[in-house]
């Protein structure tokens, strides 16, 4: 396959070496898994071919940035809040839906900010995922037997023959629906919007609840604060733009290849679908096409450690990954579960201190929590999420290592997908509003008190 150059008017055009794009298709020759079942290939590949001339989705400088602001954060400077969906819809990219999820993020920055007086970098769970690994081909209904949903990008919702069967058309939906979705990221993040004088604001349009009456009085504070600091001479001003990154699961390979364009600057490839793409639990074979592919691209990448990840494993990817040890190249995402993360981190913590090598640490504690309920929903305890938060941060101070952030699925609305909180929503109150199509997710309440509760913990560990 081609691969299309990201030209910097500003910069001399330098041409990539034959084998960097050669490189590009390796992994064509590898075993891949997770990959939909095409009923056309050659539909598949022609759909990759027009998105090759596509406009990229981000650029190689953001890119960069994003990777020297990881760097930060490996080093202890700085604290990563990653959230969103589990899966975007197509459906759900509406204005309203994206403005809550941003604003929602947002203020747990601000309660991390000022909880722990440190810097945070904002990445969405945003503009890109619609793609999903599934643990099983099929999903049976009442005897009838269809292709499990594997996100927007690649099939349908709805339980029909019609709907399930794979369609590459929808990877260039899942194009505009990422750009359309970018484009207002980008509105509100540096058109005054993420402004800290707005902090009150984001609070606005959600119904009252304990947990944004407490972020209320932190806004009251900063705001005497910046005040003060305003009537002192800062020009906050340089506070109106926000950086917020996309990020997403780099999985559906045909659409993460046929986005890499090659940088004029450098003459290396970018994978320019979001600034940080990471490697699922199901996808990270040391051998497989995803690690391979990734190893080329200059993209922050994250891989997602389970519960059974041997030091072994992770040694190897650090290897292959981050070869040159390049500060903010490599994040890993631990999701261990509750009851596992007080054993099954702290060796793996240990081993990357004799590799010399400092990746980011993020807690994901939603997907080694997963449970489904008698009445069939799949659910997350809150008390559970915290329980691993408080374990990632514990196994962090024990071994000396820099907790470097949280991975949440979220949304900004009031669905009812996690059990408790101080809402306390239970097995019936499930019921009420659950919308994900996937996994479930914090609602706004449930991640503002995540995001004080972490905000704790950061500031206990700095101490
Ligand atoms: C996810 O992040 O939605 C996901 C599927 O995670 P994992 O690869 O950790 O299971
Ligand atoms: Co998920």
């Amino acid at each position: 396959m081609n691969v299309a150059t990201m030209v910097d008017p500003t910069e001399a055009v330098v041409t990539p070496s034959p084998e960097v794009v050669e490189g590009l298709d390796h992994w064509r020759s590898l075993p891949i898994k997770q990959q939909p079942p095409w009923p056309d290939p050659s539909a598949a590949e022609a759909v990759a071919e027009e998105l090759v001339r596509v406009p990229p989705l981000v650029f190689a400088g953001e890119v960069d940035k994003l990777r020297e602001q990881l760097a930060d954060v490996a080093a202890g400077k700085s604290f990563v809040l990653q959230g969103g969906d589990c899966a975007e819809t197509f459906a759900g990219a509406t204005a309203d839906n994206i403005r809550n999820r941003v604003k929602t993020i947002l203020q747990m920055a601000v309660v991390l900010t000022y909880g722990a007086s440190m810097p945070v970098v904002k990445m969405g769970r945003m503009a890109g995922q619609f793609a999903k690994p599934r643990s099983s081909n099929d999903e049976t209904r009442d005897g009838v037997t269809l292709p499990a949903y594997r996100g927007d990008m690649v099939n349908g919702f709805d339980f029909t023959e019609e709907a399930r069967t794979p369609d590459p058309s929808r990877m260039l939906d899942g194009y505009h629906t990422a750009a359309s979705t970018l484009n207002l990221i980008r509105g509100f993040t540096q058109g005054g919007f993420a402004d800290l004088r707005m902090v009150h604001s984001w609070n606005r349009g959600f119904a009252s609840n304990p947990a944004n009456r407490r972020y209320e009085g932190l806004a009251k504070e900063i705001d005497r604060a910046v005040r003060f600091m305003e009537a002192a001479g800062a020009d906050f001003d340089e506070l109106k733009r926000v950086d917020f990154f996309a990020s997403h699961e780099g999985l559906l390979m045909e659409y993460e290849r046929a986005m890499t364009r090659i940088d004029s600057r450098t003459g290396l490839p970018y994978d320019t679908s979001g600034h940080f793409i990471w490697i699922g639990e199901r996808t990270r074979d040391i051998d497989g096409a995803h690690v391979d592919f990734f190893s080329r691209v200059q993209n922050p990448i994250g891989v997602k450690l389970g519960p059974s990840t041997s030091v072994d494993d992770m040694v190897k990817l650090i290897d292959v990954l981050d070869p040159d040890r390049v500060p903010g190249r490599l994040t890993f995402i631990t999701r261990m579960g509750a009851g596992a993360i007080r054993d099954a981190l702290p060796p793996l913590l240990e081993a990357v201190k004799d590799h010399e090598s400092t990746p980011v640490w993020i807690s994901d504690p939603m997907h080694g929590n997963g449970m489904t309920t008698q009445t069939g929903f799949k659910t997350r305890r809150f008390d559970d999420v915290v329980e691993e938060v408080k374990g990632f941060f514990e196994a962090h101070r024990q071994v000396g290592t820099h907790p470097g952030g949280i991975h949440v699925e979220l949304t900004g609305d009031d669905v009812t997908e996690c059990l408790g909180g101080v809402q306390q929503i239970d097995e019936l109150g499930l019921e009420t509003r659950y919308e994900s199509l996937c996994d479930p997710r914090l609602n706004h309440q449930q991640s503002l008190e995540l995001a004080f509760l972490v905000a704790e913990e950061l500031g206990a560990s700095l101490n």
